[in-house]
């Protein structure tokens, strides 16, 4: 029986995204820059990460509240070792279940087969660039852009679609990548999704004037290959989407920064080490390892979390610009997944 479980601004409950890890093999300046995430910086030890089994009865016992989608992140969910193995214990429990991972790409290579059979439905990978000297200054870990296209072509060729290409623009950064962009994968099927720099965690220096607005980047791209809109499919949705008028393809704006989608918020997010966060600003998250641990049943589980979701009213995307809405040390993006 599913609930229509609905928080304080009436919004229902319906998506989990699960951070596995908060280790990543790149470091991206605006995620993990490397001054602060350096050689010498305390990733969490492995006993303090839920474990596959603790995620998937958390998984079960919230199921009931309305979960339709489950995402998995990081960090970067592939360096999370066996983590298709997870994938496999969801997909047994839930067979309608979506599952969607988000990925940098890099190990899509000798991943993307085991995720299939192991039932994700699909995968979204980030990609900042075409070019190598732009897409190594952004990832800071000399990751070519090449690699990141094998990974697409493992996804591509182990069914793992639609395939969405995250692009994070940065004003001054890969502003220029933005048309080669919608020009390469316009041509092969795949939803390449500009994404507004956002000011999540406080590690990455974020400030407005490195902000490329959505509405720009369009009228970039619309003046060369003519855009109309597209309905949305879902209102919970993060993109706007916009059709070629050739034809040939679809592109997605999330423009969390200047045109916020608080208002249809479905979201919830479970930490690596188990904190259950209501909103991606949030700088409390609830323990959901220690209920775990301690041998809550899933109804208890259950309880909480409907109780969580009953008095939710983050709306921080659409509040950010007043002052008394800063929540202080925001938890890094790296931390929540995203
Ligand atoms: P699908 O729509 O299912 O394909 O996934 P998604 O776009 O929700 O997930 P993805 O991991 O690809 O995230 C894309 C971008 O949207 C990232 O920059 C996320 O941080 C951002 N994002 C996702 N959910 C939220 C949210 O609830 N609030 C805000 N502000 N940003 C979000
Ligand atoms: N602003 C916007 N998007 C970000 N991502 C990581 N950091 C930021 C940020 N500061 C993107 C990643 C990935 C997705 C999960 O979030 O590029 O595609
Ligand atoms: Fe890693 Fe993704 Fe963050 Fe880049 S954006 S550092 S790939 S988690
Ligand atoms: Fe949801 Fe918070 Fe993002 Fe708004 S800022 S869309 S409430 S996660």
């Amino acid at each position: 029986m599913t609930s229509h479980l609905l928080d304080k601004l009436k919004r229902p409950f319906s998506d989990l995204r699960i951070s596995v890890t908060d280790r990543c093999n790149f470091r991206c300046q605006y995620c993990m820059p490397k001054d602060i995430f350096g050689s010498d910086y305390s990733f969490l030890p492995h006993d303090q990460l839920l474990t596959f089994e603790e995620i998937t009865r958390f998984v079960n016992a919230i199921a009931p509240l309305g979960l339709r989608k489950v995402r998995i992140t990081g960090g970067e969910p592939l360096v999370r070792k066996n983590v298709e193995d997870l994938v496999g214990m969801l997909r047994s429990a839930h067979p309608d279940l979506e599952i969607a991972l988000t990925t940098n790409g890099s190990l899509l290579p000798q991943k993307a087969q085991k995720l299939k059979e192991k039932g994700v439905n699909r995968v979204t990978v980030s990609l900042d660039s075409l070019e190598d000297e732009v897409f190594m200054a952004l990832n800071d870990a000399q990751f070519p852009v090449s690699k990141v296209l094998d990974g697409i072509r493992a996804a591509e060729e182990n069914d793992l679609l639609p395939i969405k290409i995250n692009m994070v623009v940065k004003r001054g950064v890969n502003e220029k990548s933005i048309l080669p962009m919608a020009e390469y994968f316009r041509e092969r099927g795949h939803i390449l999704r500009f994404i507004e720099y956002m000011d999540v965690g406080s590690t990455n220096g974020w400030n407005m004037a490195d902000v490329v607005p959505a509405r720009e980047i369009l009228k970039l791209i619309h003046a060369v290959y003519p855009l109309e809109p597209v309905e949305p499919d879902q209102p919970s949705d993060v993109a706007k989407r916009w059709k070629y008028q050739d034809g040939r393809g679809v592109i997605g704006m999330i423009a969390s920064v200047t045109d916020p989608f608080c208002g249809d918020c479905t979201r919830l997010r479970l930490s690596a080490p188990g904190e259950l966060f209501t909103c991606l600003f949030s700088n409390k998250g609830h323990d959901i390892k220690a209920l775990l641990r301690g041998g809550a049943p899933d109804r208890e589980l259950a309880n909480f979390v409907a109780s969580l979701w009953s008095g939710r009213s983050d709306n921080y995307s659409q509040t950010r610009s007043r002052e008394d809405s800063q929540p202080g040390d925001k938890v890094e993006m790296s931390y929540i997944g995203g």
